[in-house]
């Protein structure tokens, strides 16, 4: 059974093993202590649970009150294709639906990701050049209400 569970400051070296075992050139992780650490104190980050075992985690954050912004669906390497990132995707979806907006970004090479997000009934909105600042592009999805 797949849980959401809040983290608290003491998880951070957890988040960062997470982060680390997911770096990509279509996933830039968080990697620095201080980042880690100001992301659990302003944004709600969850640790997926499987059982006991943490199988990843799951994030969002808000802007301007109105919209929920998804900053964070990682899936430790060994657990993935089990249905636990569509799982805690949609559990994560229940505490963002409230607000009028629920948004995330994405790589248009993560294909994985993409169907993942098609599948929980997100759409793309549009293209977004240089997004990080990393050169590279990224899509906005919104999720149809
Ligand atoms: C994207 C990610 C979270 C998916 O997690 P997961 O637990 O493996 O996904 P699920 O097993 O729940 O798969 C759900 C659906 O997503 C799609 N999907 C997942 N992995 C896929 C893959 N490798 N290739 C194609 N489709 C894939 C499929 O539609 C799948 O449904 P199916 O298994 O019935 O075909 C995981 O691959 C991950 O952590 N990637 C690295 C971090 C990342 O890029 N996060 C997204 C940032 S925007």
């Amino acid at each position: 059974m797949i849980t959401l569970k809040r983290a608290i400051l003491s998880d951070w070296p957890e988040i960062a093993k997470i982060e680390k075992s997911s770096n990509s050139n279509t996933y830039s992780a968080r990697v620095l202590e201080k980042e880690i650490k100001d992301y659990i104190k302003k944004d709600f980050v969850f640790l997926i649970k499987n059982k006991t075992v943490t199988a990843g985690l799951a994030s969002f954050k808000l802007l301007k009150k109105k919209t929920a912004h998804c900053n964070g669906l990682v899936i430790y390497p060994k657990f993935r294709r089990k249905g636990f990132g569509v799982k805690a995707m949609s559990l994560l979806l229940k505490r963002m639906n409230k607000y009028p907006r629920v948004e995330l970004v994405v790589h248009p090479h993560n294909t994985s990701a993409i169907s993942l997000y098609f599948s929980l009934g997100f759409i793309i909105e549009g293209w977004r050049d240089n997004y990080f600042g990393d050169g590279e592009p990224r899509l906005m999805m919104i999720k149809k209400k």
